[in-house]
């Protein structure tokens, strides 16, 4: 059984009020379940409701966000009112961006839900992000620090990178941790959870974030749920790459947590990074895996363009800033759309730095709030899209229907002028 700390007990008696009570009745059945013996204090938590037709449906019958926000986050019909969160909390993505859903394909009715959602957030005291790289408008998750968050890219980003602690926690979990700034200490909360099991050696260099991304792709392959490290990567980091790492990571493999001896915070080196154990398996990764990566997510087969899409993870300031450069003053091909997803605070920044009215004159779009994987959506009519993201094309063919091709960022600038499919680089 859970053990509770006075603060604890207030909350689950009461005390501190009707919604800490519930969170906390909530996260000490899931603690018990999990085995777990105390909670941990969290920083912060990424969640939200989301907008599945089924959560609208229990909307409608519930009396509106508040009522599925009750159901939902803390899986009660408590007819108490939803009091503001005590933690620092913030939505994951959305489905639409609100300033351009209608050239998202985004209906009149979902439209209504997201600004309804948004209305109740800012209500209860949770941050409207709309991203899944909060890491890059401020919320930098720290060495040590526990969190309660959802969005498996950022996740394995806080988890690989940053050296924070989650795990993959739940609508209803993080909903609870929300009220009560606490979670349950299990799973990766715990330091020996935390070393690996697995060895994956890196035999090719690492040029650009496409082969980041693939290697990522690949990591989550052969690791599938299990921690690993990478060993033998010679390159330091930039943030378009272990963007794309760390997202692809968790996209095929559910990969929450790796490291990367001698440079990510908890490898200094592969000995500590496999807790001074011999692995119980060790991989290898050089041209053959590496091909075989981009076999799998290269589902296009025809020589056309209609759609390229670039930002997943959203975008950083300084990936605008590079895809500005690569387009040079050219203007896209007339049968081809371009759409580039961007936190908003940094949509902003574009705007203006006069990065956003570049793009506008070239007939590319900048978006916020909102991915296509998430919302399945794409400019009417493609038929082939390009991306630049392992987990986009793990995820959209399947999704949409569209065939992909996966390039790399400046292979899909030359796809998006020119309206043609390229040479895939192996
Ligand atoms: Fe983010 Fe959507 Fe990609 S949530 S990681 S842009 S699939």
């Amino acid at each position: 059984m859970v053990k509770l700390t006075d603060t604890e007990k207030r909350m689950a008696g009461g005390e501190s009020g009707r919604m800490k009570q519930l969170a906390m009745t909530l996260l000490i059945d899931y603690a018990n379940a999990l085995g777990a013996d105390r909670f941990v204090e969290i920083s912060s938590v990424a969640g939200g409701l989301g907008g599945s037709p089924f959560i609208q449906d229990v909307a409608e019958h519930r009396g509106g966000v508040a009522g599925a926000f009750k159901e939902f986050l803390l899986n009660t019909d408590d007819p108490a009112p939803v009091e503001p969160v005590d933690t620092f909390a913030f939505s994951l993505i959305s489905t639409m961006d609100k300033t351009c859903w209608k050239a998202q394909n985004v209906s009149e009715k979902d439209y209504r839900w997201g600004m309804a959602c948004e209305a109740f957030y800012k209500k209860t005291g949770f941050q409207c992000y709309y991203t899944c790289a909060p890491y890059l408008i401020g919320t930098v998750p720290l060495f040590g620090q526990h969190l309660a968050w959802m969005e498996s890219s950022a996740i394995s980003f806080a988890n690989s990178i940053a050296g924070a602690r989650t795990n993959t926690e739940g609508t209803e979990s993080a909903g609870a941790s929300a009220y009560t700034g606490r979670t349950p200490c299990w799973g990766l909360h715990l330091p020996e959870n935390r070393t690996a099991r697995y060895q994956l050696d890196v035999r090719v260099p690492l040029r650009d974030g496409y082969d980041w991304g693939t290697l990522g792709y690949y990591t989550g392959m052969v690791f599938q749920e299990q921690v690993g490290v990478l060993n033998g990567v010679r390159e330091g980091f930039d943030m378009a790459g272990i963007k794309q790492c760390t997202a692809a990571a968790a996209a095929s493999g559910g990969v929450e947590l790796f490291h990367i001896a001698g440079k990510t915070p908890e490898a200094p080196d592969l000995r500590t990074a496999l807790g001074r154990r011999p692995p119980a398996e060790v991989f290898s990764y050089g041209e053959n895996e590496r091909r075989l990566v981009r076999e799998k997510l290269n589902s296009g087969t025809r020589g056309n363009i209609d759609f390229v899409l670039i930002g997943c993870p959203h975008c950083s300031l300084e990936e605008v800033w590079e895809i500005v450069r690569l387009l040079n003053g050219r203007k896209l091909s007339g049968n081809t759309e371009m759409w580039i997803f961007i936190p908003d605070p940094l949509r902003h920044l574009a705007e203006r730095q006069g990065y956003a009215a570049v793009l506008r004159r070239a007939g590319a779009r900048l978006m916020s709030d909102s991915c296509p994987a998430v919302s399945m959506v794409a400019p009417e009519g493609t038929v082939t899209a390009a991306v630049n993201s392992a987990k986009q094309a793990h995820y959209y063919p399947g999704l949409t229907g569209i065939e992909t091709y996966f390039y790399n960022t400046a292979q899909c600038i030359e796809a998006a002028v020119s309206g043609k499919s390229q040479e895939v680089i192996w």
